[in-house]
């Protein structure tokens, strides 16, 4: 018998796509989310779901108490870079308080296995490219530090109480399961596919920032992975760790890279619809190239994206804006009839 996986964060957009593939492998799977995006969908079916905010510590021991929890999986975040800079209070918080506040409940039931989500905006500037895992750790924003500081914790953690641990850094979530009624709704969306396939949708203008990037065609170069490819990176990280490996940070991309224009061209094809495209100057903290070297969870872990075509990223993702659409306007129609 599988066990039972804790997923905070579990019914936002990479922990619900997790929750599925943890389930279709036979683990339990336990959801603690505050919701903060406010969703109504995107919660696995077969999960408990537990309403609730990390930060409350009462909760967390009861959770601990009650399940027979074997392993974390921490999604749970602030996840807007442009807010973290804003409001860094909040982002350490939630982030970093709450992470060493849920590690040391962790301790205090004897749960020894945690997975975290991690981030290739640990990196920075790139030195070099393709970044693997040993790229100087700079990051440029307080998200990213936050990052950097559970990372740096959980090193400590693992050496003074036997903590074992994988960090996943994940490069550019993408895509969606539609036919699960699993997809992205990040509130607010500031993820590039999501705003170019509403842009197609709605009609209206894509705003690309920045297009005299040292790049082919000038415009960032990014590496998307699909989500469900993180997914299956979790499962794998799992039985990694209950086979008794070691800790370890593993990178999650696929090693090539889009630019902007080249994702528009792709998902005009995809759509059927023309985009409007209109031009505007960098964003600060923008890098013009990031691309993963993630020949180390290749490996160690086995894995290899396996739905990460762009091709298929764009299909799933423009299904899934389809159906939130079509959820929408049902609602709507549902109120004006009430
Ligand atoms: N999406 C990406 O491309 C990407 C890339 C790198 C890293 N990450 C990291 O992966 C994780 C998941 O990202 P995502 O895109 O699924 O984000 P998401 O916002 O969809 O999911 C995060 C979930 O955490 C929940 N949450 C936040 N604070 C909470 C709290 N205090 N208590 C309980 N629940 C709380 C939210 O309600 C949300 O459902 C995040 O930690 C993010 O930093 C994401």
């Amino acid at each position: 018998m599988n066990g039972l996986i804790l997923l905070t964060g579990g019914a936002g957009y990479i922990g619900s796509h997790t929750a599925h593939a943890l389930q279709q492998a036979g683990y339990q799977v336990l959801i603690l989310d505050a919701f903060v995006h406010r969703q109504a969908y995107g919660k696995p079916s077969l999960a408990t779901v537990i309403k609730g905010n990390l930060g409350n510590r009462t909760l967390l021991d009861n959770i601990f108490q009650r399940y027979p929890i074997t392993a974390v999986m921490h999604f749970a975040g602030l996840i807007e870079v442009g807010e973290s800079v804003k409001h860094p209070d909040a982002f350490y918080r939630n982030n970093v308080v709450y992470t060493l506040g849920l590690l040391d409940v962790m301790r205090a039931h004897g749960v020894k296995k945690f997975i975290f989500s991690s981030t290739c905006a640990l990196y920075g500037n790139p030195h070099y490219m393709l970044m693997d895992e040993k790229h100087p750790l700079l990051p440029q924003s307080p998200y990213g530090n936050t990052k950097l500081a559970v990372e740096l914790a959980l090193q400590d953690y693992a050496r003074a109480y036997d903590l074992a641990y994988v960090a996943l850094r994940y490069f550019n979530a993408a895509g969606a399961l539609p036919d699960h009624g699993l997809g992205e709704c990040h509130q607010p969306e500031t993820h590039v596919i999501p705003l170019l396939l509403r842009a197609a949708a709605q009609r209206a203008p894509f705003t690309v920032h920045g297009t005299d990037y040292d790049t082919p065609d000038g415009t960032c170069v990014r590496d998307y992975i699909h989500v469900y490819d993180i997914a299956r990176a979790h499962l794998l990280a799992l039985q990694y760790l209950e086979s008794g490996q070691p800790s370890d940070v593993f990178n999650l991309g696929t090693g090539s890279g889009f630019s902007v224009r080249q994702l528009i061209d792709k998902a005009q094809e995809v759509c059927g619809i023309p985009i409007v495209v209109q031009e505007k100057d960098r964003r600060p903290g923008d890098v013009a190239t990031l691309i993963a070297d993630a020949r180390k969870a290749a490996t160690i872990l086995h894995w290899q994206p396996e739905h990460s075509a762009l091709d298929t990223i764009l299909k799933s993702a423009w299904r899934w804006e389809m159906r939130m659409a079509k959820y929408h306007n049902d609602v709507k129609q549902e109120k004006f009839a009430a």
